[in-house]
């Protein structure tokens, strides 16, 4: 069987470090492993459109910040075809067939989709298209035979409802898609990081993200205003760990070889916490060993980021070219579909050839 990898983001915002370490950094470890046979990356579009239908323009202006982003952190476009969703017609019509295998009360149980009504307050008002989502979602993965699906907790109630959607499909119709499995960040805080200020979800609203195009500056003033520990007053006070975000972070963000060189008194992060917890280590310490790590990340991205912005046409070739071809491959998946469901009529002039 072939490897197929294939995730994707709605471009509504730039990406912030959540992102990286929720999916990104997993998807840069398997270009580099380079164990597979095709490896996509779809900027969704369409479905960021499913609640920003009256807001067309924040989510093209996005296209390319999203697009630059991932340039910036690595992503090879050698290796992996960057497309647009709105750019593959297939996968609109795959949706509407796979819409008939899927039961209303089915997507009203979906966790993620519930969870975002509620934060955008739809009440009554939820579009048809943002309910219908995942069955898109199914389309996107399912047009690939993408078999490996790498993205954040938040994902599994999607790739759960494709995995159905391919089972009934082929159950009616015949063996003809692959069921896709998700593959999750390994590390707990990386698969949630909370915004600077504590609270659970990075959102631009709130406006609690660090930004991938962070400077140096808006990263350090970000860092030194994050939720700590509010009974950690004075330097010698116990510290807590569970619920300061610093270490939330340092958790998922922190690797031993950044002790020897940014804080060398401790050997791992355990032995800070462990000395945290017994008191004498100030916020402003952990904040600065924080901010070290988190700037040597991000200063090559910025390097990067020049580059690019300061050659747009080479990313809007990237990204016409992944387009075209994931097309192609959609079209080709949308004609085994066809066939299967018995309406190819046009096909080598099967409806005609009935009769024959
Ligand atoms: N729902 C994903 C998100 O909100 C984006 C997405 C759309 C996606 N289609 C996908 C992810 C297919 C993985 C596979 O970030």
């Amino acid at each position: 069987m072939k490897n197929i990898i294939l995730t994707g983001d709605r471009p509504t915002g730039k990406l912030h470090i959540g992102h990286y370490v929720g999916s990104i950094k997993n998807r840069l470890k398997l270009q580099n492993e380079g164990n597979y046979d095709e490896f996509f990356i779809m900027i969704a579009d369409a479905q960021a459109l499913t609640d920003n239908a009256d807001n067309p323009k924040k989510i093209r202006e996005n296209i390319l910040n999203v697009a630059i982003d991932y340039l910036s952190l690595g992503i090879d476009p050698r290796k992996i075809h960057i497309f647009i969703q709105s750019q593959v017609s297939a996968l609109t019509e795959l949706t509407f067939y796979y819409a008939n295998l899927v039961t209303v009360s089915r997507l009203q149980r979906n966790p993620t989709v519930k969870q975002e009504i509620k934060m955008r307050d739809f009440a009554n008002s939820i579009p048809v298209g943002f309910f219908t989502y995942p069955i898109s979602q199914a389309a996107d993965i399912t047009a690939f035979k993408a078999n490996i699906v790498p993205v954040g907790v938040d994902q599994l109630p999607m790739i759960e409802q494709t995995k159905e959607i391919v089972k009934s499909f082929n159950r009616i119709y015949g063996d003809t898609l692959v069921e896709p499995n998700a593959t999750l960040p390994t590390n707990e805080a990386s698969m949630r990081l909370p915004g600077i200020d504590g609270n659970a979800k990075m959102s631009k609203s709130i406006g609690n993200c660090i930004y991938l195009s962070d400077s140096e500056d808006e990263l350090k003033e970000k860092v030194f205003r994050m939720y700590t520990d509010p009974l950690h007053i004075k330097v010698e006070d116990k510290g807590h760990i569970i619920g300061n975000t610093v270490f939330t972070y340092l958790d998922a963000f922190c690797e031993d070889s950044h002790f020897s060189k940014y804080y060398p008194e401790f050997n791992n992060l355990d032995e800070l916490k462990e000395a945290y917890q017994q008191g004498g280590i100030g916020d402003m310490k952990i904040k600065k060993f924080l901010f070290n790590i988190l700037n040597e990340l991000l200063e090559p991205v910025r390097e990067k980021r020049k580059y690019y912005e300061n050659n747009l046409e080479e990313v809007y070739n990237i990204l016409k070219e992944g387009s075209m071809y994931a097309q192609s491959c959609a079209n080709e998946t949308l004609r085994e579909v066809k066939k299967a469901m018995k309406i190819d009529y046009f096909f080598e002039d099967n409806l005609l050839n009935d009769y024959k």
